[in-house]
C-alpha cells in the first residue's frame, strides 16, 4: 500500500493535505494582481510585492538543513511549557490532528492538540497589498484553558540577493518601528526606499519581539525560541542584526469558547515627498488604512467571499463534466490555476526558482499565453506588447526580461533561434480567441527604444522572417545558442566549468547547426501566420511558399526512417538518428513535426509516433531522448551534462510530451494520446511518496527510465507544461477550438470511454453549453460566434 499524504476535495476545489511531513513541501500561491505570497503545508515560504528578487519581504532560507524554514508560524506554548504550532512546524510537537487545505487562492491550516484547536486562513485579498492571516483559537475540551500565543515572521532587508551576501553592511542596516500592535519593518526608509512593511494584529498585544536574537536565542532555532519557551516577549526594539515581528498573547478560553484574531501583514509604498510624518517617522496613513480594512472577521470574511467569487469567474470559463473525475479536476479546477499561477510568477519564485535568478522569459511567456488568455484577456493583450517590445529590430530577441522594468536582460542576450516563433504562437492564441485585432495595430518599440515602434502585425513579420533568414546548409532553420531545449548547446564546445552554457557560444561562425525542433514549429507558425494574413486580407503566397519549403526540407535532410531527425551539428552531423551510439530519438522533433503533420499521407507521422511510443515511452511518460548520453559531449553542451534519466537528458520534461499527445490527435489515434496525458497528469498519480512533489500540479520534469529513481518528480509549479497540457486537454481531447469567427469542434477522447460529455464554454461576450456526443468516428463542427447563451448538442 502506498502512503497517502492527502487527497482532492473537488467540490471546495482543495487539495487537502493531512499529513504534514509530505515528501517534500507541498505549496501554494496566495495573490493574484501584484501581492504574492508561496506558502508551504506547513506555513513556510515568502511573500513579495511586484519583484522577488529587489521587493522581498520576508526572508527565506534555499535548501536548507531542515528543508523549508522560516514562514509565518504562530506558536501556542500551554501552561505545562510544551509549545506546539497549528501547521506542525517548526516544533514539530505531535498534534492530534492536522490538515492543510489549498485552495484557489487561499491556504487552511489547522493543528488540534489535546482539545485546543488553532486554525489559520492565509489569504491575500484582491486588490490589496497584503496576507490576512485570521487565526481561530477553540477550546473544544471540557476544562478551561490558559495558553500563550505568539507570531513570527522574519524580514528580508529589501533585496533578496545581496540579503544573503553583504553581511558587513546588512546586519547594520535594520530598523523597526512599533505603534500598539503594529510591528514595522523601515529598513533603507531613511535613504532610497519610500516603501515600507508592517505586521500587525486587531486587539491589544501582551508584548512583542522584534530582534530575532531577543527572540530565538542565539543558540536556538526556529524549534526552540527563547522567549516561546520562557513564555515571555522581551519587547525588543532591533537595531541592525535581523530585524523580525512576534506578537505576544496571554489567553484564556473557557471550554467550547472561540477567539479569532486577524494579523494583517502588509507592504506600503508612500510618495517620495510625504515618506515621513512630522516627528520624522514612516507616514502610517496607508498602512492605518489596510489595517483598518481587515479589523474585523466580517470584513475579513467579506474579502474571503470576493476572492472566492474572482475564481469562480475565471475558472467558469471552461468547464468540463466528462464522466472522468481525474480529467474533471485537471481542467476545471488545478490545471486552470496553474495557468494562472505561471502568468504571475513566470519562472521567477517557487521552491525551485529562488526568485531572484531569472526574468520573464520571451519562449515562456508566449507558451504561458495558451493557459491563460481565456480568463484574463486584458492581461494578456499588455504582457504580448511588453514582449514584442523586447525584441531586435532583426526579429531576434532577447531570451529574457525583467518583470520590475521590463527591459531586455542584457545578461544572458539572445540567440535562441525559435524565441521569435513563439511571438506569433502567443499572438495568435490571443487573436483568436479574443477576436481583438486592433492590438495588431498597437506601436511597439524594438529593444525598448523610443522611436523604433512599428505595428505588432510588423514585428510578426520580423519573427516569421528571422527563421527564413537563418537558414543551414539543409535548408532547416540554424539553431543558435539553442531551440526550446535550452540544452542543446550546439555551438558552445565549452571545457570551462565557469562558462554559463546558457550564454557561451564558442564556435558559432561556420556553424551548420540545424534545428529539426525549429523547423516543426516554423511550418506550425507559418500556417498560422499565413492564415492570419488571409484573414486580415493580406498576401499570405511568400509565407506559404516559405512553409512548402520547409517541409520539403523536413522532408528531404529530416526523416531518418523511423523517426524524424533532431538536429544537426556543428559539423553538419545528424543527431537524433539511429546512426548516432547515444540520443538516436528526441521527442522534440517528432511531437513539432507530427503536429506539423510532416508527411502524414506517406505515413511518416503515424511512424514517428509509433517510434516514439515504442522507444522513448515508460510507466510514467516520454522520456525526452534515448540511449541517453552516458558522458559529456563537447559538441552538443548542457544536455550530456545531466546524468542520465534527469532533466533534458532522457528525463520525462511533462511540457513537452503534450506535444506528441497533439501530434496523436491530429492523427487521431485516441487511444495513444488519452494514455500519454493519462501518465504525466497530476490527478493520476499513485505513489505520493515516488512522486515526491505536490500532486495537484504538473512539474517541469519526472526521472525517466534510466535514472535511479524513475517516477520521482522535480521542479513543480513553474514551467510550460501548464499551458501545454491545458491546451491539449481542451483544444485537441476534448475538441474546443477558438477560431477568429467562432468555435471548431474536434474532439480526440477515445470512445469507449467517453461516450458523452459537456463542456461549457465562455467565448468572448457568447457563452456556449455544448453537449457532445463522441461516436469515434472524427470529424469536425464549426459553430460560428454570436453573443448570447447557446445550447447545442454535437454528434461527431
Ligand atoms: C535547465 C533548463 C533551463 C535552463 C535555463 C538549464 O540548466 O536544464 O531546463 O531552461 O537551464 O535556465
Ligand atoms: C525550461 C525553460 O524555461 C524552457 O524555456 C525550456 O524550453 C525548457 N527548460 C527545456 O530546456
Amino acid at each position: 500500500m502506498n502512503k497517502i499524504y492527502g487527497h482532492f476535495d473537488d467540490q471546495a476545489r482543495e487539495y487537502v493535505i493531512t499529513d504534514p511531513a509530505t515528501p517534500w513541501p507541498w505549496i501554494n500561491y496566495l495573490g493574484s494582481e501584484d501581492f504574492f505570497s508561496l506558502i508551504s503545508n506547513t506555513a513556510g515560504g515568502y511573500c513579495f510585492c511586484r519583484d522577488a528578487k529587489f521587493r522581498r519581504i520576508l526572508r527565506y532560507r534555499y535548501n536548507g538543513v531542515p528543508m523549508d524554514d522560516g514562514g509565518r508560524y504562530f506558536y501556542i506554548r500551554e501552561e505545562d511549557g510544551s509549545v506546539w504550532n497549528p501547521g506542525w512546524k517548526p516544533c514539530k510537537t505531535p498534534l492530534d490532528a492536522y490538515e492543510c487545505r489549498h485552495g484557489m487562492g487561499y491556504t487552511r491550516i489547522a493543528g488540534e492538540r489535546k482539545g485546543l484547536r488553532a486554525e489559520v486562513l492565509f489569504f491575500v485579498p484582491p486588490g490589496r497589498r497584503c496576507e490576512v492571516h485570521k487565526l481561530t483559537l477553540t477550546n473544544n475540551g471540557k476544562t478551561a484553558r490558559d495558553f500563550r500565543l505568539f507570531s513570527f515572521v522574519e524580514w528580508c532587508l529589501w533585496n533578496a540577493a545581496t540579503d544573503m551576501e553583504n553581511f558587513q553592511r546588512n546586519l547594520s542596516t535594520g530598523e523597526v518601528e512599533i505603534e500598539g500592535s503594529t510591528l514595522y519593518h523601515k529598513t533603507e526608509y531613511r535613504e532610497r526606499r519610500d516603501h515600507y512593511a508592517f505586521y500587525g494584529v486587531n486587539a491589544p498585544v501582551d508584548g512583542f519581539d522584534t530582534d530575532r536574537e531577543s527572540f530565538i536565542g542565539m543558540y536556538n532555532g526556529f524549534d526552540a525560541p527563547q522567549n516561546v519557551l520562557a513564555g515571555q516577549a522581551s519587547n525588543s526594539v532591533a537595531h541592525g542584526w535581523s530585524p523580525i515581528a512576534s506578537h505576544f498573547f496571554r489567553l484564556h478560553l473557557e471550554p467550547g469558547e472561540s477567539r479569532t484574531l486577524i494579523f494583517v501583514l502588509g507592504y506600503v509604498e508612500n510618495p517620495a515627498d510625504a515618506k515621513f510624518a512630522a516627528d520624522g517617522t514612516i507616514d502610517k496613513t496607508r498602512a492605518h488604512e489596510l489595517l483598518a480594512a481587515f479589523d474585523s472577521e466580517a470584513k475579513v470574511d467579506a474579502a474571503f467571499a470576493a476572492l472566492n467569487r474572482y475564481w469562480d469567474d475565471l475558472l467558469g470559463r471552461f468547464q468540463v463534466e466528462s464522466g472522468c473525475p481525474e480529467l474533471d479536476r485537471m481542467v476545471n479546477i488545478w490545471n486552470q490555476y496553474q495557468c494562472m499561477v505561471t502568468f504571475n510568477m513566470s519562472r521567477s519564485a517557487s521552491f525551485f526558482e529562488s526568485g531572484i535568478g531569472r526574468g520573464m522569459g520571451f519562449r515562456d511567456s508566449n507558451q504561458d499565453l495558451v493557459g491563460f488568455v481565456h480568463q484574463i484577456p486584458e492581461r494578456a493583450r499588455q504582457r504580448i506588447l511588453d514582449i514584442a517590445a523586447t525584441q531586435f529590430p532583426d526579429g531576434g530577441c532577447y531570451h529574457q526580461y525583467q518583470p520590475l522594468t521590463k527591459r531586455g536582460n542584457d545578461g544572458i542576450g539572445g540567440g535562441f533561434n525559435d524565441d521569435p516563433l513563439w511571438l506569433i504562437f502567443g499572438t495568435v492564441a490571443y487573436l483568436k480567441e479574443t477576436g481583438d485585432f486592433s492590438i495588431l495595430d498597437e506601436q511597439v518599440p524594438f529593444d525598448n527604444q523610443p522611436g523604433s515602434e512599428v505595428s505588432l502585425l510588423e514585428h510578426l513579420r520580423v519573427s516569421f522572417g528571422h527563421v527564413t533568414a537563418n537558414l543551414g546548409p539543409h535548408g532547416l532553420p540554424l539553431i543558435g545558442r539553442a531551440d526550446w531545449n535550452d540544452c542543446l548547446n550546439l555551438n558552445c564546445f565549452s571545457n570551462n566549468p565557469d562558462d554559463s552554457f546558457q550564454t557561451t557560444e564558442n564556435k558559432s561562425t561556420g556553424s551548420k547547426a540545424e534545428s529539426l525542433m525549429i523547423a516543426g514549429l516554423f511550418v506550425c507558425e507559418g500556417k498560422d501566420y499565413a492564415e492570419l494574413l488571409r484573414h486580415l486580407g493580406k498576401d499570405a503566397a511568400p509565407v506559404e511558399a516559405a512553409v512548402s519549403q520547409m517541409e520539403q526540407a523536413i522532408r528531404k535532410h529530416g526523416w531518418d526512417g523511423e523517426w524524424f531527425l533532431r538536429a544537426y551539428d556543428y559539423f553538419g552531423r545528424k543527431i537524433g538518428s539511429h546512426e548516432n551510439e547515444e540520443g538516436q530519438i528526441f521527442i522534440e522533433s517528432q511531437g513539432w513535426c507530427t503536429m506539423a503533420r510532416i508527411g502524414a499521407d506517406e505515413g511518416l507521422c503515424d511512424k514517428a509516433l509509433d517510434s516514439a511510443k515504442r522507444i522513448l515511452d515508460c510507466e510514467h511518460g516520454l522520456v525526452l531522448n534515448q540511449p541517453a548520453y552516458t558522458r559529456y559531449y563537447i559538441e552538443y553542451g548542457e544536455i550530456s551534462s545531466y546524468p542520465q534519466g534527469y532533466k533534458e537528458n532522457a528525463g520525462i520534461f511533462c511540457h513537452n510530451n503534450p506535444w506528441v499527445i497533439i501530434g496523436e490527435a491530429l492523427a487521431g489515434r485516441a487511444a495513444d494520446a488519452w494514455e500519454h496525458y493519462c501518465k504525466i497528469s497530476p490527478a493520476f498519480i499513485k505513489d505520493q511518496d515516488l512522486h515526491k512533489v505536490e500532486p495537484y500540479v504538473y512539474c517541469q520534469m519526472v526521472a525517466g527510465k534510466d535514472a535511479a529513481r524513475p517516477g520521482e518528480g522535480k521542479n513543480s509549479w513553474l514551467t510550460g507544461t501548464a499551458a501545454w497540457n491545458w491546451y491539449t486537454a481542451s483544444e485537441f481531447l476534448l475538441g474546443i477550438h477558438p477560431e477568429y469567427d467562432g468555435l471548431r469542434i474536434e474532439p480526440c477522447l477515445p470512445a469507449d470511454r467517453f461516450q458523452t460529455y459537456r463542456v461549457v464554454r465562455r467565448f468572448r461576450d457568447a457563452e456556449y453549453d455544448l453537449t457532445i456526443h463522441n461516436t469515434g468516428r472524427g470529424g469536425s463542427r464549426f459553430i460560428p460566434y454570436e453573443p448570447g447563451k447557446h445550447k447545442i448538442k454535437i454528434e461527431l
